[in-house]
């Protein structure tokens, strides 16, 4: 499976992706990584691992649907079978999804469906939550709302900030994305008329992860 990252900064997940390929954890090969953001440091960390980069500002295109057509157009030529979006921070159009439709995976910093969208970690101190976690999901138009696939949960603890949150779900997330996107690679998890299966059966809730 020919494999492209999408990121706009860090790219620790992109790093663990890395990482998992080169254990042979990862039987897919990353191909190429994709930012719209020239800084990003996840460009670095492809570069490293001797991985092709591209840049693609969506602030060099007049809408979402051009941008989205570039990147759509760069991902054709990478020859890409499975998309990995690891913190890329732009809305996708519709028919880019509909194009790359479950072949395209997102990560999320909540236990999802609760928490779509920024500042996941302050909202769930906000509100008091016991449990926090992440979600791996397929990507539909719907922003953070796909078929969850996978989850882990930690508890909150009355010591924790946004900052320690943040960094206790990065270590959920390095473990659970290389897994996930090995079952893709594998065969053990397809997506069939808008639906995930898992080891051929319906995907009925998302596979949970032990508290780590
Ligand atoms: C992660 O927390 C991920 O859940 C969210 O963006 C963050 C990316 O972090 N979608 P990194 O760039 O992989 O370090």
């Amino acid at each position: 499976m020919k494999i492209a990252v999408l990121v706009s900064g860090n790219g620790s997940n992109l790093q663990a992706l890395i990482d998992a390929q080169q254990g042979k954890q990862l039987s897919g090969q990353i191909i190429g990584v994709l930012s719209n953001k020239a800084d990003a440091y996840a460009l670095q960390r492809a570069e490293n691992a001797n991985i092709a980069t591209a840049v693609i500002s969506h602030k060099d295109f007049p809408n979402r649907e051009s941008f989205d057509e570039a990147m759509h157009q760069q991902l054709l030529n990478w020859q890409i079978d499975l998309v990995i979006l690891a913190g890329f921070m732009r809305i996708l159009t519709p028919n880019f999804v509909s194009k790359w439709q479950g072949k395209m995976l997102n990560i999320h910093p909540s236990l999802l469906p609760f928490y779509k969208g920024v500042n996941t970690h302050q909202r769930v101190l906000n509100t008091g939550d016991r449990l926090h976690g992440c979600t791996v999901h397929f990507v539909t138009a719907e922003l953070d709302a796909g078929q969850s696939i996978a989850q882990s949960v930690i508890e909150v603890s009355l010591n924790d900030t946004a900052e320690s949150l943040a960094q206790r779900i990065h270590k959920l997330e390095h473990f659970i994305y290389p897994q996930v996107a090995q079952w893709i690679c594998n065969g053990q998890l397809s997506w069939e008329n808008g639906k995930a299966y898992f080891n051929q059966k319906p995907l009925e809730r998302p596979i949970q992860f032990a508290q780590l």
